[in-house]
């Protein structure tokens, strides 16, 4: 009895984020609600562009949203307050916190979602995949060998092998694998495809979207690429990776992976951890997770200090241990503390993360300009302004800086923009993380960390290796 009345506050809770099907999230949410998760959506561009705050990272959301104000003003709602009265009063606050989080998460995804199907934001996730260069295909590369060396071992120890990748799109992350593979070997790999959208793993799909145009560029699916290099078999399962768990199939799959693969792909989830937690179901024991993805410290708050050389910083980058004193130092409210040293070796500073996406971001480096659609003189602005402002101790504020320099600026008319006025509805908040958060996660769901490096060229582009322990 107690269950179901949970069960229907989450219910209601989820309808009053705006997860009602069938409806867009700014039609289905109230204007109360949506103005503590879109604060920006009423500054003029490039402002408005930070976007629903549910894509940002779940580690770092309490850092930009009061929690505990959208709580308030979500059990306010009818519908919500009287499925609450059902649950037993001591009971009610984690019952409205937890269904709170599972919501925002979910609608991060969805918010997602919504994106790739808006015509518009198709030609500027091309635009940005221009704008990104080479550097998801170096990534990609990269990973590759240590996914071939797991899938020979397990070929010359049980005959086959089978192959997860979560995110597989147009299956530029398992390409460079079966490359590696000779003929014979691809003959006793099985693949296993995961992913939300059905063009990554049906190519009937994936033909019609192109020839609908609904997709952003003449690519294949996934399951085509599989099945051209000649594997055993091709699986293919559409699935958020945080359903992935309530998938049919999933209990027939599950300790049968021998490495799962991932790139560019785990971050469009606002929270990781129903992710890796799948993974490590997936992998048999002694099994390997190999995943790449963008990632960086920027999203953390909207005000950002650089704590001291050497200090340690807390994960969800609230506080620090002075390094002198020991004493821990805690950011005042939507604050939170950068690096600006490496944590380890071998990795950037997270200080130099933060400046290479937000220069990303306004105007770039070069002619091209940045995903703002702006020039590169407007880098150098934001780097004089940053520089200025760590000098003074004071918080790098990136929408204040936007809202300053950017408003009414002239923007650059390059291929896929209608015109300079028209806004880039892609939104620019969404779920990097710095690669520590991912570490934790993996660990938390029982696999063991190996090796984190990054991409060479970028402090965006980690490699993260892990293993399930024999
Ligand atoms: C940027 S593409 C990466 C494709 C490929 N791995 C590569 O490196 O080019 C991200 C893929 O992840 C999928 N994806 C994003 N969020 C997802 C989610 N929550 N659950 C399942 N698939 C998701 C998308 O549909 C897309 O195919």
């Amino acid at each position: 009895m107690l269950r179901t009345q949970k069960t229907n506050a989450s219910a209601e809770v989820r309808k009053a984020l705006g997860l009602t099907p069938g409806k867009s999230l700014k039609e289905a949410t109230p204007e109360e609600v949506r103005r503590v998760l879109d604060p920006y959506s009423q500054f003029p561009y490039p402002v408005s562009q930070a976007g629903d705050l549910t894509r940002v990272p779940r580690e770092y959301v309490e850092n930009w949203i009061n929690v505990r104000k959208l709580a308030a003003q979500i059990a306010k709602l009818a519908p919500v307050a009287t499925a609450l009265e059902k649950v037993p009063r001591e009971q009610r606050e984690t019952v409205l916190h937890t269904a709170l989080f599972e919501a925002l998460n979910k609608r991060g995804s969805q918010a997602f979602f919504e994106e790739w199907q808006n015509p518009e934001a198709k030609k500027e996730i091309a635009r940005i995949i221009g704008v990104s260069a080479g550097k998801p295909k170096e990534a990609n590369d990269q990973n590759a060998p240590y996914a071939v060396e797991q899938l020979r071992t397990s070929i010359a120890r049980r005959g086959n092998a089978t192959l997860v990748d979560l995110g597989p799109g147009s299956g530029a992350t398992i390409a460079p694998i079966l490359d590696f593979l000779k003929p014979e070997e691809r003959r006793k790999v099985t693949v296993v495809l995961v992913d939300a959208m059905k063009e990554a793993i049906d190519e009937k799909a994936m033909r019609n979207a192109i020839k609908s145009g609904k997709v952003i560029a003449d690519l294949p699916s996934a399951e085509k690429v599989a099945k051209e290099y000649g594997v055993k078999d091709v699986v293919s399962i559409q699935s958020a990776f945080d359903d992935l768990e309530q998938h049919p199939d999933f209990g027939s799959l599950e300790g049968t992976a021998d490495i799962v693969v991932s790139g560019a792909a785990i971050h469009h989830n606002q929270s990781v951890d129903g992710t890796f937690r799948a993974a490590a179901k997936l992998l048999r024991r002694g099994g390997k997770l190999a995943i790449w993805d963008w990632g960086h410290a920027a999203w953390k708050a909207q005000n950002l200090l650089v704590a001291p050389a050497d200090a340690q910083i807390s994960p969800s980058g609230k506080t620090y241990v002075d390094p002198r004193t020991k004493e821990i130092v805690t950011a005042p409210k939507d604050h939170a503390f950068v690096a600006q040293t490496p944590k380890r070796s071998g990795t950037p500073a997270e200080l130099a993360g933060v400046k290479e996406i937000l220069t990303t971001w306004t105007g770039g480096t070069d002619e091209k300009g940045g995903l703002l659609k702006y020039g590169p003189e407007h880098s150098q602005k934001l780097m004089t302004y940053m520089r200025q402002r760590i000098a003074a101790g004071k918080p790098v504020n990136f929408l204040e800086f936007l809202n300053e320099n950017l408003v009414g600026q002239k923007r650059l008319n390059r291929p896929g923009a209608q015109d300079e006025e028209t806004p880039t509805p892609y939104l620019f908040l969404e779920g990097h993380r710095p690669p520590e958060l991912y570490e934790q996660s993996i660990k938390r769901a029982g696999l063991t960390h190996e090796e984190t490096r990054y991409v060479p060229g970028s402090n965006l582009l980690y490699i993260i290796r892990a293993v399930k322990k024999e």
